[in-house]
């Protein structure tokens, strides 16, 4: 992408009020400039009126504004002149701060705007992008991306045309002094600019292209050790991070410090660029002019030059700041590829009350899968024409070796994915992609359960505002979880901090909260994915009598490689290689299908028969 496609794709992605909101910034910082301007054409005539004994031979505007004023003498008109330019720059002052306020909350409001639309579009993301895209990457792209492209893009740009417009006032101020003067500093000045694009451009497109890169890759590296920390310890690989960590930022001062001279470069060689305009200017007007109007006219070219180079080279600058908006406008229009065109105009989810309050499906007779075919990649089939019934307040059992796709039949069920082909039915009604009026009928709980990093109220409560959640809800969940007695003896109860990843409970509580999690919405059907495998057969049994004392008020679905856990489920799938290879009580099974009893006399089923 170039500098204009970036600036181009940015705005294309605003919405139209932040859009409109550059537009009336741009317009009122003009208006305060130009009130500068003002300003320094009042130097002008001030400067010609002291040395003067009389008006005569002063510039007709001059005389006008003494008719008006009914004044003679051109000390008082030079005093007025004086008293003029504070007032202009007293009221410029005022409105430059009123508008920098204004302007600010607007800009930044559009920029958290489309920030937030991003997140609520990563909210909604099948799981299949979750997996192909890190937390490093999807950080780096709300944090860093999004303050450049909706930040910094706007912001210099309103400051980059604001100055356009001041500039071009001061060129024709210096214009109608003397023309000649003026044409040739503006030559200069044009010659400063060109030069300082040509050589900044590239550069500075390649470095922040690189500072970007380190800045995910390093955030990947400090993630993934503070995911990791105990394989770290035990591996002993700490050298290997803090090598890895310590190169990035070896490259990143090599980085900042080309960067810090290419930025200076603008500042330092309009500098050279004032004096050399000083000092053709100087000649110019010294043969060009008389005596009587040097004076004046070298004044409010040195004062220009002092106010008019330096907007320059802002405005160079910040156009160079803009090309650090390529890397990021590359990286947000990948984004944008695959949420589609109003990726950052709409938010993806709807948090109105309406859509809160919404009525939750009920499930009245049960779900079925309909010869469902699925497959994560391409010519890979996962599930082949997969069959399954799971009737209303049964108990149904899936089992299987790893690998059988049992945990894929779950993500389909619970719209992870969608099936290649076949349907998958809720009472007999094809299922909406748009799941969300029966997500909270379904209770999940995985192998691995998630701890947040808060209270065991808001673990329990996942998700819930903390001034909607319901403590007497809170507690039957934990009773059906079996785990409040845990929770009653902590030092601060339901106020107890959980650590992030749960550090500070063993497997059997962490997996009775997230047992709790799922029940606290009141779910009709609650699906455990080899929620007790990790755990030693002692607790296994007593998560079992949980579960098994939900039976008849839930509609439960277990997933266990462990055949121990399903022995008493009204209907187990016994699946295979993608598809479902037999299904049966546990003692019908055993009967009708070779296998399953082959298995069941190998392992640890022994345990089951007891
Ligand atoms: N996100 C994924 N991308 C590609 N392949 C996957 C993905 N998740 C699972 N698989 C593959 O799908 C198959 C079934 O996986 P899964 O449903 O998790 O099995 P189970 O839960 O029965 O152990 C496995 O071969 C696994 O490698
Ligand atoms: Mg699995």
């Amino acid at each position: 992408m170039t500098l204009i496609e970036s600036v181009r794709f940015a705005f294309s992605c605003m919405d139209r009020a932040t859009r409109k909101n550059v537009v009336i910034s741009v317009f009122l910082l003009a208006l305060t400039s130009s009130m500068e301007i003002l300003g320094i054409g009042l130097v002008f005539p001030v400067i010609q009126l002291l040395p003067a004994e009389t008006l005569e031979g002063q510039h007709e505007l001059v005389q006008l504004a003494a008719k008006a004023l009914a004044v003679e003498s051109p000390d008082t008109l030079a005093l007025i002149g004086v008293i003029a330019l504070v007032a202009v720059l007293g009221i410029k002052g005022v409105s430059a701060v009123l508008v920098q306020a204004w302007s600010t909350r607007r800009l930044l409001e559009g920029q958290y705007r489309a920030t937030a639309n991003l997140y609520s579009a990563y909210l909604k993301a099948d799981l299949a992008w979750h997996n192909r895209n890190n937390s490093a990457a999807v950080l780096h792209r709300l944090n860093h991306c999004c303050n450049v492209l909706f930040g910094t893009v706007p912001t210099n740009c309103v400051t980059i045309f604001s100055d356009v417009i001041l500039s071009l006032g001061m060129v024709i101020l210096l214009v109608t002094a003397s023309p000649v003067a003026a044409l040739i500093s503006l030559a200069f000045g044009a010659f400063g600019v060109i030069l300082n694009n040509k050589v900044l451009s590239v550069r500075i497109r390649d470095l922040t292209k690189e500072r970007d890169e380190i800045a995910r890759l390093s955030q990947g590296l400090v993630l993934e050790s503070k995911h990791g920390i105990q394989d770290v310890r035990v591996l002993a690989c700490e050298p290997y991070f803090f090598t890895r960590y310590r190169r990035f930022l070896d490259r990143l001062t090599d980085l900042f410090t080309k960067m810090k001279v290419l930025a200076l470069l603008p500042r330092y060689s309009f500098e050279l660029i004032a004096g050399v305009f000083i000092l053709i200017v100087f000649v110019v007007i010294t043969e060009t002019l008389d005596r009587a109007a040097v004076v004046p006219t070298l004044a409010l070219y040195v004062v220009t030059a002092l106010r008019l180079l330096p907007t320059v080279a802002r405005m160079t600058a910040q156009v160079s700041m803009l090309r650090t908006a390529i890397p990021s406008a590359m990286e947000l229009a990948k984004d944008r590829e695959t949420f589609g065109q109003n990726l950052f105009k709409t938010a993806m989810v709807d948090d109105t009350a309406a859509a809160r309050d919404r009525q939750r499906l009920p499930l009245e007779q049960g779900m079925e899968l309909e010869n469902i075919c699925f497959n994560y990649l391409p010519g890979e089939p996962i599930l082949n024409n997969m069959n399954m019934t799971i009737a209303r307040g049964q108990c149904v059992g899936i089992v299987g070796p790893s690998g059988a796709g049992k945990s894929t039949i779950i993500g389909l069920l619970l719209g992870f994915f969608a099936p290649i082909s076949g349907r998958i039915l809720i009472d007999g009604k094809a299922l909406d992609p748009d799941l969300s009026a029966y997500e909270r009928s379904i209770g999940f709980v995985q192998q691995a359960v998630f701890v947040a990093d808060s209270t065991v109220r808001e673990n329990v409560a996942f998700g819930e505002d903390p001034a909607d959640i319901d403590d007497a809800r809170i507690w039957t969940a934990l009773e059906m979880a079996n785990i409040d007695a845990f929770v009653r003896e902590l030092p601060d109860g339901l106020d107890t901090q959980l650590s992030e990843h749960g550090s500070r409970i063993s497997g059997g509580q962490r997996q009775r909260l997230g047992i709790a999690r799922a029940l606290y919405h009141e779910p009709e059907m609650l699906i455990l994915d080899e929620a007790t495998s990790s755990l030693d057969l002692e607790t296994e049994a007593q998560i079992s009598q949980v579960i098994s004392s939900l039976r008849g008020r839930k509609t439960i679905v277990i997933i266990a490689h462990r055949l121990s856990t399903v022995k008493d489920c009204d209907m187990i799938y016994f699946v295979k290689d993608g598809t479902v290879a037999g299904k049966g009580t546990f003692e019908s099974l055993q009967k009708s299908n070779a296998e399953f009893r082959a298995l069941v006399e190998l392992g640890d089923l022994q345990s089951a028969a007891q």
